[in-house]
């Protein structure tokens, strides 16, 4: 876990680097900034580079010094097009090339910077994909292996010439964000990837404590029997089939000054069998993530404490519990009541994410009166019909937080898609014995889900975030691996600062 991000500005000949990664366009030459180390390889770079080396999107090719001292070896990692290079194509270069050249024990990876930045961009941020995208796809989870990986990547940097030590300065305090920001990553990909069994609601309400510690946050744990003097019938009911205790976690970060609360709320649920309406078996593992929501407010949260934002209150609040079948297990028909006093009649109890959502959306305008609030969850197999595996769907009427989300998606590479709250098919969410029924129809499942969870939001802005695609990827990409994506914490921590910056100004 301990990982270092630099930056230098030296001489590059004589700078000794283990390797140095430089980007290999399919529509640019070879890079200048490589003339001079060139010369003293005795043109071998430049040769490697015309014959040799791919170009194109996930290639890597080393070129071994031929010296025996100073810098071991140079990568050039296939990019695709210049003209169509942005952040993302610098995170994945970056998430390949460390993904493979972790492997062969070159301890850090250095970026040859300045032919990395994309047309649009400035160092900065160019910086700052390449060292997120090293981080990220140097990831792996062998907690569970007893032979364990025994390549470690301990650091990503960033090289440019001496003559641009003050713009390197510059660049310093994002190093210490990209820091927090990846490593609150890799601890919700961490927990998602941990097993059920190891992984408990009991074992998240540890996990809040040392971030609460951790990150400087205050910290409050609800026992079900507080849950239930407060009326969450709809979160008791989602846990009660369940040995494992429920707990409601809320981490408030709250500065001395502050003119606005934004609260998150996240579901956890450490596995979601369905319940009574049990799921089928194929792939049924996979819900031992389905705390990806709450995973991705406390990592956020984590973030938050360290990075200390000014002027605003956050709240991360986390209802987590096992969704499981057992005697004491709530029934198809069961009626619930929420803290809002709404009934709720469910009629699926696989649809628990939404159930537990609306105690906690409750909780958060009751508690904090928020300026807005958001729910996070992996809630409905419906959106991943809908936008597929890399996607989040998002619904809300306020455009503040659209714009915030819409822009932070594009910036951190975890895309988001506005979807409707369509008020029309609020109808099929209608209960002949209570409230509101927990399901709507099959065909457009994840807006009825949204709509239902609409009804708990009251007058407080709202945005509903589906990540029930992206919080899980079936396959190993550049610096997504197989698994848990840790999606969620780099969305939300840009999200925030997005949001912050339009509330000041409007
Ligand atoms: N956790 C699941 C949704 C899910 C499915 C997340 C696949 C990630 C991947 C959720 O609790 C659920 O079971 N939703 C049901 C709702 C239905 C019963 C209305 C679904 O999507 O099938
Ligand atoms: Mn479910
Ligand atoms: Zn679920």
């Amino acid at each position: 876990m301990n990982f270092t991000a630099k930056i230098h500005a030296k001489d590059l000949v004589s700078s000794g680097y283990p390797v140095l990664v430089v980007p290999a366009f399919e529509d640019a030459g070879f890079p200048s900034e490589l003339k001079d180390l060139d010369k003293s390889w005795r043109g071998l770079l430049q040769s490697a580079y015309r014959n040799d080396v791919q170009k194109d999107d996930g290639a890597l090719y080393i070129v071994p010094t031929p010296l025996g001292k100073g810098i071991r070896r140079v990568a050039f990692v296939g990019m695709g097009k210049y003209e169509e290079c942005n952040l993302d194509t610098l995170r994945r270069g970056a998430g390949t090339a460390s993904g493979k050249l972790r492997k062969i024990d070159v301890g850090r990876v250095v970026f040859l910077l300045e032919p990395f930045v994309p047309m649009d961009e400035d160092f900065e941020s160019a910086g700052k994909a390449l060292i997120e995208g090293a981080r990220l796809g140097a990831y792996y989870f062998d907690r569970f292996k007893s032979e364990k990986d025994t390549h470690e990547l301990i650091g990503a940097e960033l090289h440019l010439p001496r003559a641009m030590g003050a713009k390197a300065k510059a660049l310093v305090p994002m190093l210490d964000e990209v820091l927090t920001v990846t490593t609150s990553t890799i601890l919700a990909r961490d927990w998602e990837n941990t097993p059920a069994n190891f992984a408990t609601p009991t074992h998240l309400a540890q996990l809040a404590r040392d971030i609460a510690k951790e990150a400087g946050l205050s910290i409050k744990i609800l026992e079900a029997k507080e849950c239930e003097k407060l009326g969450m019938g709809a979160f008791l009911g989602v846990a009660r089939g369940s040995i494992e205790p429920p707990k409601f976690i809320v981490l408030d970060y709250k500065p001395r000054k502050f003119s606005k609360t934004f609260a998150f709320v996240g579901k956890a649920v450490t596995f979601d069998s369905g319940g009574i309406s049990l799921k089928p078996g194929l792939d049924m593992h996979i819900m031992k993530g389905d705390m990806g929501g709450g995973m991705a407010v406390l990592a956020t949260m984590r973030a938050v404490g360290i990075l200390k934002p000014d002027g605003i209150r956050v709240l991360g609040i986390v209802p987590a519990c096992e969704n499981m079948p057992s005697g004491t297990a709530q029934k198809p028909g069961d009626v619930v009541s929420t803290q809002s006093g709404k009934s709720i009649e469910v009629l699926n109890t696989d649809a628990e994410g939404r159930l537990i959502l609306a105690d906690g959306l409750e909780y958060a305008r009751r508690e904090y009166r928020p300026t807005a609030m958001m729910d996070v969850a992996t809630l409905t197999g419906a959106c991943v019909i809908a936008l597929g595996e890399e996607i989040a769907g998002f619904w809300t009427d306020d455009e503040a937080m659209s714009d915030a989300i819409i822009k932070a998606g594009a910036e951190t590479g975890e895309p988001v898609w506005r979807m409707p709250l369509h008020k029309s098919y609020e109808r099929y969410l209608k209960s002949d014995f209570a409230d509101t029924s927990n399901i709507g129809k099959k065909e457009g499942g994840a807006v009825s889900a949204a709509l239902f969870l609409n009804k708990f939001v009251g007058e407080t802005p709202w945005m509903h975030l589906d990540i029930a695609g992206p919080f899980w990827s079936p396959e190993n990409k550049a610096y997504i691996p197989k698994g848990s994506t840790g999606y969620g914490p780099r969305l939300l921590v840009n999200f925030l600062k997005n949001w912050i910056g339009s509330v000041d100004q409007g």
